[in-house]
């Protein structure tokens, strides 16, 4: 895994010709799927940006388009910091705001920018997180055992791993991170925070790879668990879900709603909204497939390997308030 560049400061100017903060995947597919068909250099309207992390995609869409305009927003204060310099050439056509994406629906309705052109959301960590062990995502590197992508959430992954019983921390690492050896890594922590509790990620990382029998594959044994966690503490199921919703209430018809996963759980869910939207003639959907990098865009960004793209078109307006 790549640790990351270091953060430009709020004095510096914006991140150009720098390594960039965070690679964003699919650049071309997710400017094509918003677009629909419609003619970049005409399209106006507004577009959210739901999870504009360093503002990487945001910044494709504000350059390809000139008349549009962006309401970008972030849960994460410090991917707001970049993004803002990231996108400061464009400060006239953007408002970047803090918001998860369960909070989308008021802060559209608080901007009263009303209907939408497309709605773009990428959901998950990005570099500024994995690449930082301060945050506490990272079993590579010893860091104190956070994950809170908001740092105001109240519950960090400590607070799971030390406070949940056996076998909700059992079921976590099985159906969120698809841990195959679930009930060993719970019962091995569970058995051991009762000494000590878990603070560091390093200490987890080290007792789940000893619960799992060491680090043979090709991947870390602590990297299903940690996704789990991860996935918990930023609730990002019901996350994600609320800002599908959002989208689908705020779109205008013809509006494309794209959607970056990392995660087939994720995607599945992405899948199953878009066809339950199509049955109801909610959604038109542009392929049955999700996108997928191309193995030059893989190769050069390992990270895009596992990014799925599906997008939508908003068919009618339905009851807005
Ligand atoms: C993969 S990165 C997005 C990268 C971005 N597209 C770019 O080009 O730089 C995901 C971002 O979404 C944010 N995020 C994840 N879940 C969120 C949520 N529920 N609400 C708001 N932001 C969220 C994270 O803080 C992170 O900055």
């Amino acid at each position: 895994m790549s640790q990351l560049e270091e953060i430009p400061s709020m004095t510096s100017e914006p991140n150009q010709g720098r390594t960039p903060v965070h690679v964003p995947v699919l650049r071309a597919e997710v400017l094509a799927g918003l677009l629909a068909g419609r003619d970049p250099k005409t399209l106006e309207g507004w577009i959210v940006d739901g999870t504009t992390g360093a503002g990487g995609h945001a910044r494709v869409l504000l350059e390809a388009c000139p008349k549009i305009q962006l309401l970008c927003t972030d849960q994460d204060p410090k991917a707001l910091e970049i993004a803002t310099l990231e996108l400061k050439p464009f400060q006239e056509r953007v408002r970047l705001r803090r918001a998860r994406m369960s909070e989308l629906c008021r802060v559209i309705r608080k901007e009263r920018i009303g209907r939408l052109s497309g709605v773009l959301l990428d959901v998950g960590v990005c570099s500024l997180h994995l690449d930082h062990p301060e945050r506490g995502f990272s079993f590579l590197e010893d860091g104190p055992l956070d994950m809170r992508m908001d740092p105001d959430r109240e519950r960090s992954a400590a607070d799971i791993v030390n406070n949940w019983d056996e076998s909700d921390l059992a079921d976590l690492f099985y159906y969120e991170g698809d841990e195959r050896r679930a009930r060993t890594i719970a019962r091995r922590l569970v058995e051991l925070r009762r000494r000590t509790p878990f603070l560091r990620t390093g200490a987890l990382a080290e007792e789940i790879a000893r619960a799992v029998g060491g680090a043979g594959g090709k991947t870390h044994p602590a990297t299903k668990s940690f996704q789990a966690l991860r996935r918990a503490v930023n609730e990002e199921g019901d996350e994600l879900i609320a800002g599908l919703q959002a989208a689908e209430h705020w779109l205008d018809e013809g509006g494309a709603l794209a959607v970056i996963s990392f995660h087939s759980g994720e995607d599945r869910v992405v899948k199953r909204f878009f066809q339950e939207g199509q049955r109801a003639d909610r959604w038109e959907l542009e392929s049955k497939k999700p996108k997928q990098a191309e193995s030059n865009e893989v190769r050069d960004n390992r990270r895009a390997r596992s990014a799925r793209l599906r997008v939508g078109l908003r068919r009618r307006k339905g009851n807005r308030s």
